[in-house]
């Protein structure tokens, strides 16, 4: 039985099995993760085999504190630093050569690191009790939506690791922007999150969004992020995207409408969505940009036995962005336009 550990005081439980080797789930800004010692190999299997994760997709290493970097990596570009302290703590990874103290295993047989300093208090006291860096990938089994609340971890995990920090619902809901350095002034992403390529475009000259990020690679491309391969992110349901304004969305679902089916929608659309409609508040006809309800409506339509979910496209600027990168691999790359 996996067991719910209240709050900040259970901290040094948490800590007390992370240092026995053992995984825990930890709460941050972003999603839940599957943390363990980032310097223990053994620990770092246990997550890869709870997860059921392919080995050669890297973990992303946590801190606490700004000084626990540069042992982590060969060297911290000046971009790197402007980067960390303009977003961290908060969601960003930044990808650099790794020295030798971080395991292969942690990174996925990669020569690079992905390190992020979460913003969340609970992962940043967990982080300090435990005394090493964190390696977290996100709490759920591999392919299926990441949690956003402890609950969510819960049905993913339990009977996989002993214990899940309780740190309420995840306030980005959506996960870190990964970005490599390409030179002196250019930062690559590879995995857009909450921190959004405009805010990125403030302080490098070049900010160039990977091509992995919204459009299918063949089987045998090189992929600088290897989480890009994978289906990922999918509730049980066939997952449709569709890109269109309002009224075709819902003209496109009337012929559909069916037992079994539902749609995933903006706010404004519930009302009148004639479908069972489950809104996601993200943004499309409006500026507002709210990720933090996704995969749980992703959830939600599992724990209704969906099989097949529409769903309304957002925008692909802002945090739209790594809203639609989730939504395009749920479904497979079933995108139809209306
Ligand atoms: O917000 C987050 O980033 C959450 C929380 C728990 O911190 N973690 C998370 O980890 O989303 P995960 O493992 O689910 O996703 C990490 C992504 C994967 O796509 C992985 O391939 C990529 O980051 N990644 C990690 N290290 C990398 C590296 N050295 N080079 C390239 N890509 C890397
Ligand atoms: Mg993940």
């Amino acid at each position: 039985m996996i067991t719910k550990l209240l709050d900040a005081q259970d901290v040094a439980e948490a800590a007390a099995w992370i240092q026995r080797g053992e995984p825990v789930g930890m709460p941050t800004e972003t999603v839940y993760g599957l943390a363990c010692d980032a310097l223990n190999p053994d620990a770092v299997r246990r997550v890869f085999a709870a997860k059921g994760r392919p080995a050669d997709n890297p973990l992303i290493v946590h801190i606490a504190d700004f000084a626990d970097w540069a042992p982590l990596v060969k060297e911290i570009p000046p971009l790197a630093q402007k980067l960390a302290e303009q977003f961290w703590p908060g969601p960003l990874t930044i990808i650099l050569p790794r020295t030798e103290q971080i395991p292969a295993v942690t990174a996925g047989g990669l020569d690079t690191v992905g390190v992020r300093f979460p913003a969340h208090p609970v992962a940043q006291a967990l982080i300090q009790a435990s005394g090493v860096p964190l390696a977290a990938p996100s709490g759920n089994r591999s392919g299926s939506p990441s949690p956003t609340t402890s609950a969510h971890m819960m049905q993913d995990m339990d009977g996989r690791i002993p214990a899940v920090l309780e740190g309420g619902s995840c306030l980005c809901g959506v996960e870190s922007t990964v970005v490599a350095l390409d030179d002196a002034q250019t930062i690559r992403v590879l995995r857009p999150g909450f921190v959004t390529p405009e805010q990125l475009g403030r302080i490098a000259e070049n900010v160039i969004v990977d091509d992995a990020v919204l459009t299918k690679l063949s089987t045998n491309a090189i992929v600088r992020s290897p989480g890009m391969k994978y289906k990922h992110y999918a509730p049980n349901a066939q997952v449709t995207l569709v890109q269109g304004d309002q009224d075709a969305f819902l003209q496109y679902m009337q012929p559909r409408l069916a037992a079994g089916v539902c749609a995933l929608v903006f706010d404004a659309d519930a009302a009148a969505c004639k479908a069972r409609g489950i809104p996601y508040h993200t943004y499309g006809d409006t500026d507002e940009a709210r990720a933090a309800a996704f995969f749980a409506a992703l959830r939600e339509a599992d724990a209704a036995h969906i099989t097949h979910l529409y769903v309304r496209a957002p925008r692909t600027d802002g945090v739209g962005l790594a809203v639609y990168n989730r939504l395009i691999r749920a479904a497979g790359y079933d995108v139809v336009q209306v």
